[in-house]
């Protein structure tokens, strides 16, 4: 590593204070917090001295400007060397100005409303005193039982992969040195989190390297090209070896062939975890696995604090390991002008102005307008003002739509349903139920509701999860809504009136009682701040709903995993010469999902037609078009996601049966016409070889484009390529690219 321009600094601090950079605490712990010396649980067992609390490197979790500002102060009174606290936090889809949860987001296929919403965030964050989030998560998901489903894009390697870029772009902007509206992202949780055996958090993660390089990396890796400057471990093992205390996977991979030299910080408490998932005996192993396997930063446990210093001076581990880590976090507060200005952008008098801004509402607003899936219309909607509307449901009038992780935003500040629903539709025209609770209910609840129902003309109902039933540890057998809310729908469908259901959740939810019972359903997941506004624009038809599942809908839990890019089997259910019974199938449940990923519906019809390629031959240097004209065949103006899949015919490998290569949203009037290309070139066909080689291979491919993964138009084409002799050349191998 070249002689950092902070050695100098580096060789006047003892090996306490150095040590200590490497310890995060939580913002009780410091003088000037606003909750200064409130530790309870298990943080006061920590066993932390106060010299340690004076030197430690980082702060997490503040509460604005203020707070940043006292704490950054009385720490430059107490550090020897004047260094900088750095202040970081779980800004993840928000800051006060709260967007939609990040599964939402991605079902807008929106980048740039995507980026813009980190953009945003950044802005907030760092003029309230943060330089660093706990952002994206780049987790892939298959398993919707998972309560972090929520904070994905899905279930895409490509989708996700975008995602994680836009996201990066809007934390940091284009250079974090200069921009201190900006904040340093933080890319999680590396790796493979969200394939957590039977979706319950913090469980054993088990596949081959092979699909961890071809499904779940992607994403961080997409996210380290875009320049996040941090990463944070996982919780779960990955192949045997917790991620906070594998060297496999941070040294080897991530450090030496990714090449990434930023800092890597623990999840909270996972260096500790090592000892109760049984690979270390003591925190002082706990400290000697983590930082050899290279983590910099520790979150929330003390096996750094306690155990380094005695690690070093037995000569167990090298000093050498722990100077490279404060090289790594002088690195990041130095490019984020700390050393010159430990205050950067905190400004009481300017957060006041900037956070939850009315332009920022907007843009949250928007957001959430394009993130609502309409999963299923028989013409009820748009709702007409003239109807009388019986809102009811747990969530006709509650502020709970932020969803998890919105920590700094505020229920109060969220637009309910209700509240905006009657802007829309004045007394006698809106009339409110309650109904039920989030879990229980009671018989005068549901009499007032179907009385309110019977004396309507539309029920809209209003029901879902209560935030904290998905998130982190939020995980849950049953992908079904609380059993009060079915029986609910089913009393109101007694009253025989058109009926409406709009679902506040952050999973994939098993939907079949809803769809059997209602006339539409708008999933709007957790909408955010303006959730409310958003969907009364869209149930009333200012705007028609465009966004599209970036995660499967299974039929039941028993299917579950069930995912778009799966693979065939030998024994493909639809095969034309498919035996009756010994296929791979189930005997009572369809194999699809109930609604597929890409699947979203709009207030006006698409039609799809005349597909074609530019050639039905690629070699290797070549790019093909593959063009489609696309056509608003209904009576309403509307976006429509147009997605490009591609199927290996025949790999070395099994190849999925789609996989997402690109999509383009276009925006089309009542019988407009457009005509949509999409360029397709040999790398966008690699995959990693039974020998991780990442290659393409010469042979057929279909093509498929259209609206969802399911109704496509289909194409083919050949790859072909100078077969030269085929060596075992590692040189091309154990890349990730996208
Ligand atoms: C939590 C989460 C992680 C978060 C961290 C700090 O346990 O797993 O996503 O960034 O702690 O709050």
């Amino acid at each position: 590593m070249p002689l950092s321009k902070f050695q100098p600094l580096l060789n006047e601090m003892t090996l306490t204070e150095k040590i200590a950079q490497l310890v995060q605490l939580a913002a009780p712990f410091f003088k000037g917090s606003k909750d200064e010396g409130q530790i309870t649980g298990p943080l006061a067992g920590l066993g932390l001295s106060q010299q340690t609390v004076k030197d430690a490197g980082s702060v997490l979790g503040t509460s604005g400007a203020e707070e940043v500002i006292r704490i950054q102060k009385a720490h430059l009174q107490e550090n020897r060397h004047g260094i900088p606290l750095l202040f970081m936090a779980d800004i993840v889809h928000g800051y006060k100005t709260i967007f939609p949860v990040p599964i939402a987001i991605g079902c807008s296929f929106d980048l740039e409303l995507a980026e813009k919403s980190a953009e945003i965030a950044a802005k907030e964050a760092a003029v309230s005193g943060l330089h660093v989030t706990f952002a994206p998560m780049a987790d892939l998901v298959r398993d919707p039982r998972w309560g972090r489903v929520m904070e994905t894009t899905g279930e895409d390697p490509y989708l996700n992969s975008e995602f994680a870029r836009a996201f990066v772009r809007g934390f940091q902007g284009q250079n974090l040195s200069l921009e201190s509206s900006r904040v340093a992202a933080c890319v999680k949780h590396f790796a493979a989190y969200g394939a957590a055996e039977g979706g319950r958090d913090y469980n054993t993660v088990n596949m081959s390297e092979r699909e961890l390089r071809e499904s779940y990396l992607p994403a961080y890796k997409a996210a380290l090209d875009e320049g996040a400057e941090m990463v944070m471990t996982s919780f779960n093992t990955v192949d045997g070896i917790p991620a906070t205390g594998n060297k496999n996977l941070m040294r080897d991979l991530l450090r030496d062939e990714w090449q990434f030299d930023g800092i890597l910080i623990s999840d909270w408490g996972a260096v500790k975890e090592l000892i109760p998932h049984g690979v270390a005996k003591d925190e002082k192993e706990a400290a000697r696995k983590a930082i050899e396997a290279g983590v910099d930063i520790e979150i929330m446990s003390a096996c750094y604090a306690l155990n380094l210093e005695n690690l070093v001076l037995e000569g167990t581990i090298n000093e050498a390991l722990i100077d490279e880590a404060v090289l790594r976090i002088f690195t990041l507060k130095d490019k984020l002008g700390l050393f010159e200005n430990p205050y950067r952008a905190a400004d009481p008098e300017e957060e006041k102005k900037v956070v939850l801004s009315d332009e920022n509402r907007v843009y949250a607003r928007t957001l959430a307008e394009k993130s609502c899936v309409l999963l299923k219309n028989d013409g009820l909607l748009p709702l007409n003002v003239s109807k009388k509307v019986a809102l009811i449901g747990p969530f006709s009038t509650s502020g709970d739509i932020l969803g998890p992780w919105s920590w700094m935003g505020s229920k109060d500040e969220a637009v309910t349903l209700y509240e905006a629903m009657k802007t829309r539709l004045s007394h006698p025209n809106l009339i409110t139920a309650q109904g039920c609770e989030i879990h229980t209910g009671s018989e005068e609840q549901l009499a007032k509701a179907i009385e309110a129902a019977t004396n309507a003309d539309i029920i809209l109902l209003a029901l879902g999860e209560a935030s904290e039933m998905s998130g982190e540890a939020g995980s849950r057998t049953s992908i079904q809504l609380p059993q009060v809310q079915l029986e609910l729908i089913k009393e109101l469908k007694k009253v025989n009136k058109p009926m409406a259901a709009v679902l506040f959740n952050g999973r994939p939810l098993d939907l079949h009682v809803i769809v059997e019972n209602t006339d539409a359903i708008l999933e709007a997941w957790f909408p955010g701040t303006e959730g409310g506004s958003a969907i009364a624009n869209l149930l009333f038809g200012d705007s028609s709903p465009s966004a599209k599942l970036t995660m499967s809908f299974p039929y039941s839990v028993g299917q579950v995993p069930v995912y778009y890019n799966c693979y065939n089997t030998g024994r493909p259910k639809d095969a034309v010469d498919a035996q009756e019974r010994y296929v791979s199938q189930y005997l009572d449940s369809p194999n699809e999902p109930l609604f597929p990923f890409g699947f979203g519906l709009s207030y006006t019809t698409f039609h799809y037609e005349n597909p074609s390629l530019s050639s039905s031959v690629m070699n290797e240097n070549d790019t093909i078009e593959i063009s489609v004209k696309v056509t608003n065949t209904g009576d309403a103006s509307a976006e429509e996601i147009v997605q490009l899949y591609i199927q290996d015919v025949s790999g070395e490998v099994v190849r999925p049966l789609k996989e997402l290569k690109a999509f383009q949203k276009i925006f089309l009037q009542p019988g407009q016409s457009e005509q949509v290309t999409f360029q397709l070139i040999e790398e966008q066909l690699r995959y990693y070889h039974s020998n991780l080689n990442f290659e393409s291979d010469p042979g057929n491919f279909h093509v498929y484009i259209g609206g969802n993964s399911r109704d496509t138009l289909s194409l083919s084409f050949e790859l072909r390529k100078k077969m030269e002799g085929k060596i075992n050349d590692n040189s091309n191998s154990i890349k990730i690219s996208n």
